[in-house]
């Protein structure tokens, strides 16, 4: 069965069911500061999972592009078992305050068994065991029961409750990890097993463990994961109801095709393998012997291709700064085994993916140019790199630089080895970007503690600032975010008020410090024009107008005179914010229309102050104005 068939089943699924599907969101979210890229495929309902009204109805289905590289999502490091990727499709269904659980489980199971024809005997799930305040899942153990007794199997060897580390989830990870506002919930895992006679257990790093459903070993794989999304994290670091009992579920499609081609390696599934054999012609080299090197370019590669597809190019900055880190270990590893050229892998990546992702076919030259460029770059680098140590050591060069960046790393004898102190290593860790093994892969050698302790100061910083990314914006629904919200639809009303309606918002982030509203204009605002901005958003709030929201046809929408991208592939209705007129449903006589999903604050007057702090041009007739409210 390939990818595209097991989409296309599941969405007939789930259509037949009442579903709406919605689109692949963009890898790189759009409207929402606090996360680099889209992770999962609920990030976009989020205002939904937490009540407010979507304008298609409270059943969806869709498969969503993620990436996992950041924050309690970031699974770069685990690249080279024989599961994990940080790019999957993942395939899910939502119901918002509609269906739970005792719909959800028995759907899925009859997804997996009859639709993807697994094999119920290799069925094998999960449930919360429960955690302070928040009670062990029995509605889900009950209904798990019945599931598999209605099949001839016994419940009691199927069904195992796990603690909050394996069977809660929420974007920021367990309980603790959730900051205020955070939505999460238990779930449910379904797991398959691939079978003892394998004996993966036996033969991974784990047997001495006792083997078991969650057990890393790779026997079992967790094919679904069904949320029971239903609490919202309080300020008293306890749970609280959410308005509605949502589902959220995710499989992804690379474990979907493992399972039906019972392959226990992702890599050697009919997805992977045919890349997996032109790495093996580009370095003449066999997967058996390299294997985890060759997991690693494959891996890294599938992110990075998808992540350029979305427009991102490496730097040393936020995306463009773990596309750069993602390219240049699979570059490492490319390396190590002596790889002649990068271009043949890329075009069998592009191949394997072309059917579910036609886009990566028109993007290929930019994709192949951007990776070889960073390629380029990165050896530029390294050149650098052993510049400023040579000079700082007064080394003389001996070694031709392609000698050493295509040595065998330290310990070898062409390479010889130079200490170098844990500052200077950090240096080329921090400003040169190298990693501690591609600086000692350059023949540099420096006191491992003391670097790690410059890099947990470092680490600490800078978790620091990814936790307040975290907790700003939108999904914290907290009071500033939302006064800011509806601060940048007066703003972006006031703007085409002054310079007309070609002006338009090309993108806004929002967090409780600050909003940001980019827009297309192609100079500076001069200082009486900011004033005047101002000065119509301030007159706005003054008057007190009502904001409400109606769900319209999008024809109607467009002919009210509403703002925004539609995509008409998918939304037959869209809600529209409007802020003036009256406040009655029905009545389009608004100064602000706006498509969006919310949330905003009921009347304008509950914003006490609004002023633009900032503003920067960002590219060709692109300016951005940061502005504050209270
Ligand atoms: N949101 C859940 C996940 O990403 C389904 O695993």
């Amino acid at each position: 069965m390939t990818g595209k068939e097991i989409i296309t089943k599941f969405k007939t699924f789930f259509i037949e069911k009442g579903h709406v599907e919605i689109p692949n969101a963009p890898l790189i979210p759009e409207n929402d500061p606090t996360t680099l890229f889209t992770s999962s495929g609920m990030q976009p309902l989020i205002p939904y999972l937490a009540g407010e009204v979507h304008p298609q109805g409270k059943r969806f289905v869709n498969v969503q592009n993620v990436f996992r590289g950041q924050g309690a999502l970031d699974d770069i490091d685990e690249v080279g078992d024989n599961r994990h990727l940080t790019f999957f499709r993942m395939i899910g269904n939502w119901s918002l305050g509609d269906y739970f659980k005792k719909e959800q489980l028995p759907w899925m199971f009859e997804y997996i068994t009859q639709h993807l024809n697994l094999d119920p005997e290799k069925l094998y799930v999960s449930v919360f065991e429960g955690y302070k305040e928040i009670p062990k899942d029995e509605e889900s153990i009950n209904i798990w029961n019945e599931i598999f007794s209605n099949v001839g199997i016994d419940p009691k060897e199927r069904i195992f409750p796990y603690g909050p580390k394996k069977n809660w989830w929420s974007r920021a990870g367990v309980p603790e990890n959730m900051p205020v506002g955070e939505l999460g919930g238990p779930d449910s895992e379904i797991f398959y097993d691939f079978g003892a006679e394998l004996k993966i257990h036996e033969n991974s790093i784990y047997k001495d463990e006792k083997c078991h459903i969650n057990c890393d070993c790779g026997r079992y794989l967790e094919i679904s994961n069904n949320v029971f999304m239903q609490y919202k994290k309080n300020a008293n670091g306890e749970f609280d109801n959410l308005p509605q009992k949502n589902v959220d579920h995710g499989s992804g499609l690379e474990r979907f095709i493992m399972a039906t081609e019972n392959e226990p390696d992702v890599f050697k599934t009919s997805l992977f393998y045919p890349i997996i054999q032109t790495i093996e012609k580009q370095t003449e080299k066999n997967y058996l012997d390299f294997t985890r090197e060759m997991r690693m370019i494959t891996g890294h590669l599938s992110s990075s291709v998808f992540i350029i597809s979305a427009g991102v190019t490496p730097s040393n900055k936020e995306q463009g700064y773990i596309l750069r880190r993602l390219l240049r270990r699979a570059i490492d590893s490319f390396e190590k085994l002596k790889g002649r050229e990068l271009s043949p892998i890329i075009e069998s990546l592009v191949n394997q993916y072309k059917e579910t992702d036609p886009v990566l076919v028109d993007k290929f030259e930019e994709i192949k140019n951007t990776i070889l460029e960073e390629q380029g770059k990165y050896e530029h680098t390294r050149k650098e790199a052993i510049k400023f140590i040579q000079k700082k050591y007064s080394l003389t060069p001996t070694l031709s630089h392609r000698e050493r960046i295509k040595g065998e790393g330290v310990g070898d004898e062409l390479m010889g080895q130079t200490e170098i102190s844990a500052d200077d290593a950090f240096i080329l860790y921090s400003t040169h970007g190298l990693s501690p093994t591609q600086i000692k892969s350059l023949g540099y050698v420096f006191n491992d503690q003391e670097f790690a302790n410059k890099m947990k100061e470092h680490k600490t910083l800078s978790k620091t600032a990814s936790a307040g990314m975290f907790k700003g914006g939108l999904a914290d629904h907290s009071e500033l975010t939302v006064k800011g919200h509806t601060a940048t639809h007066l703003l972006q009303q006031a703007l085409r008020d002054l310079f007309g309606t070609q002006l338009h918002q090309i993108g806004s982030n929002i967090t409780s410090e600050r909003l940001r509203f980019d827009f297309n204009f192609d100079r500076k605002l001069t200082d009486e024009e900011i004033e005047k901005v101002e000065q119509i958003v301030r007159e706005k709030i003054k008057d007190s107008l009502p904001v409400h929201f109606e769900i319209l046809p999008i024809e109607e929408a467009k002919k009210v005179g509403a703002i925004g991208l539609f995509d008409e592939k998918y939304e037959k209705q869209v809600k529209i914010y409007f802020i003036g007129g009256s406040g009655k449903e029905g009545d389009h006589n608004a100064y602000s229309k706006e498509f969006c999903g919310g949330p905003h604050v009921n009347n304008t007057s509950d914003i006490k102050s609004f002023k633009i702090t900032r503003q920067e041009k960002i590219g060709v007739g692109k300016q951005r104005l940061y502005a504050v409210v209270q």
